[in-house]
């Protein structure tokens, strides 16, 4: 998608681009919140973006470059603006400059990239200041010129602040006619009651269509995917049960530690940082059933039954890891969590977890849903494992391998599934092999865009459907917060494992106690 042109009239693909944008406004226009100005909605009305804590690190790395990338494709409204606001006494200019390594700009997009920049501006004011939010609304208003615009808010801003910006927000600077949205980011909160305090906090400023919690898990493509695979093929649905699933696992790995963000980490551990969140909601779409539609609230209501029907985890259910520096590593890998000094000496906090969540309805009943996350592992990924139950019957001496469907979100999106095969030749053994559909080679060239270009642009279009309804929250907390306060309480000691490795050798234990078999036979060939 590369998509520059420095004047104004638009090339065919800036064009095809446009009308994309269009055709994603006209499909969002059912659920926009038309309320509030109750008028015919208009494209061409005047937008403003406006990032509350625009200074920081999540601003700088991630929505600024998605705010740029959306510009650059002219998929945003063409009237829109952007305000940058936080209390560093900064500017635009400075912005930009922290922001350039992050924005992947191309030489040839260099004017476009200077036109981005010149529809921002900066304001600084406090987050406890009514004065401060009156002098932004009045600049708002100023580029508005009417009273018809639409205003989104980002809270890119630590939770402990949300509470009084919100009021803020409520009182100085809601859109005169015309809707507000409020972009929130994740932690929501630490636990079912502070989730809860937030959630009836919020609802008592804004409605639930103006609130659009972010999970960027739910912008990936695979996972966005799920339910195309699940409901749009008959293939799978007919043995997605309990009949014929033995196990699914959902994993995240990351090859490195802290990096520095301790001090961030170690208040809210991997539990709260990955598995309640960014794992629970892909458990979700996994295991949900057919919504009555493809509305919000209808895949909502489907993903909140899920969640009611599992069981609260307790302290069995769970191995919790925290790593150690690695003596034979290089560099970072020498380094344990304990060694990073922004962390809290002797913490227990957990780098690695692993969860086993059980589905008490028709379709899951004894399936072991396993869900395990860590920081400074072997690699690099994020994944849904299928696997199937054994051959019942089997005719071949115990030679099939269990058949796994592999849904991989990151890096490199594939799905495959393996299966077993008649060795080729003239042999009559088996051997087991896979049906591979690896993104890159398959949509080569296909740009598949940033999970944070997709949501935000579903805020700019009023969707709700990838965003976290707040009795989605409260349903997750409630799985995990006994738990949370038991491991703080108690200060459960995690298990070491080094810097490097798949994690507490305990995991793979609790794999196998929870009907998931490793056999390590297969060898997949990348195609050359
Ligand atoms: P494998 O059976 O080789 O591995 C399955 C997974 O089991 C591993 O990824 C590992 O994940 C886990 N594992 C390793 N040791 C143990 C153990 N002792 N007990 C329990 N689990 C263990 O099959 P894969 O499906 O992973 O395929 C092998 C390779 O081929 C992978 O790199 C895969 O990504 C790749 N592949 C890629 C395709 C594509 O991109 N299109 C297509 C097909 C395969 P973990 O350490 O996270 O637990
Ligand atoms: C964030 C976590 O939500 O997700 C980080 O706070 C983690 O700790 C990140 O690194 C992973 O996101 P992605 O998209 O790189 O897998």
């Amino acid at each position: 998608m590369n998509s520059h042109n420095s004047s104004l009239s638009l090339s065919n693909d800036e064009a095809q681009k446009s009308e994309l944008c269009l055709a994603l406004f006209r499909q969002s226009l059912k659920s926009i919140d038309m309320d509030h100005d109750g008028t015919h909605f208009d494209i061409n009305r005047p937008h403003v973006f406006v990032i509350l804590g625009a200074s920081g690190d999540l601003a700088r790395k991630k929505i600024y470059p998605t705010i740029w990338w959306l510009y650059r494709d002219n998929l945003l409204p063409p009237n829109t603006v952007f305000y940058g606001y936080a209390r560093s006494k900064t500017t635009v200019e400075e912005i930009k400059i922290k922001c350039e390594q992050y924005m992947n700009v191309k030489p040839e997009e260099r004017e476009r990239y200077d036109q981005f920049w010149e529809l921002n501006r900066y304001i600084s004011g406090q987050y406890n200041s009514r004065t401060d939010f009156e002098k932004l609304n009045q600049e708002l208003t100023c580029f508005e010129k009417g009273a018809v615009a639409n205003r989104l808010f980002y809270l890119a801003l630590p939770p402990s602040v949300f509470e009084e910006i919100t009021v803020h927000i409520r009182n100085s600077c809601m859109a005169v006619k015309g809707w507000t949205r409020i972009i929130i980011e994740k932690p929501f909160g630490r636990d079912l009651n502070t989730s809860q305090k937030l959630s009836d906090h919020l609802a008592s400023l804004f409605a639930e269509h103006q609130i659009y919690r972010i999970d960027h898990y739910l912008g990936k493509e695979m996972v966005q995917n799920l339910m195309t695979l699940r409901f749009g093929n008959r293939i799978f649905n007919p043995s997605w049960n309990r009949d014929n699933i033995a196990s699914i696992q959902i994993s995240f790995k990351e090859p490195f530690g802290t990096q520095g963000r301790g001090g961030y980490f170690d208040e809210f551990g991997i539990i709260r940082d990955i598995m309640q969140n960014h794992l629970l909601q892909i458990l979700t779409l996994v295991a949900m059933e057919k919504p009555a539609t493809c509305q919000p609230d209808d895949i909502r209501d489907e993903k909140v039954k899920v969640l009611k029907s599992i069981k609260v985890l307790e302290l069995k259910d769970v191995v919790l890891g925290q790593y150690v520096g690695n003596t034979e590593g290089e560099g970072e890998a020498k380094l344990g969590y304990l060694d990073d000094p922004t962390v809290p000496e002797g913490s227990v906090t957990p780098t690695y977890a692993l969860a086993v969540l059980k589905i008490n309805n028709e379709r899951w009943d004894g399936v072991p849903f396993i869900v395990k996350c860590g920081k400074a592992l072997n690699d690099r990924k994020a994944e849904v494992r299928i696997q199937f139950k054994d051959v019942p019957g089997d005719i071949f001496d115990g030679k099939p391998k269990r058949n796994e469907l592999v849904i991989r979100v990151q890096p490199g999106e594939a799905l495959y599934v393996k299966l077993m095969v008649k060795t080729p030749g003239m042999a009559f053994d088996m051997e087991e092999t896979e049906l591979d559909l690896t993104y890159g080679s398959r949509y080569a060239g296909v740009k598949l865009p940033d999970a944070y270009e997709r949501l935000i642009l579903d805020v700019f279009c009023g969707s709700q459907m990838h965003f976290v309804r707040s009795d989605e929250l409260s349903e997750a907390w409630r799985i995990f917060t006994p738990l949370l306060h038991r491991i703080e309480t108690e200060k459960v000691k995690p298990i070491s494992y080094k810097y490097g490795s798949r994690g507490p050798k305990e995991a793979d234990e609790m794999l196998v106690k929870n009907n998931f078999t490793y056999t390590g036979s297969y060898k997949w060939k990348p195609k050359m």
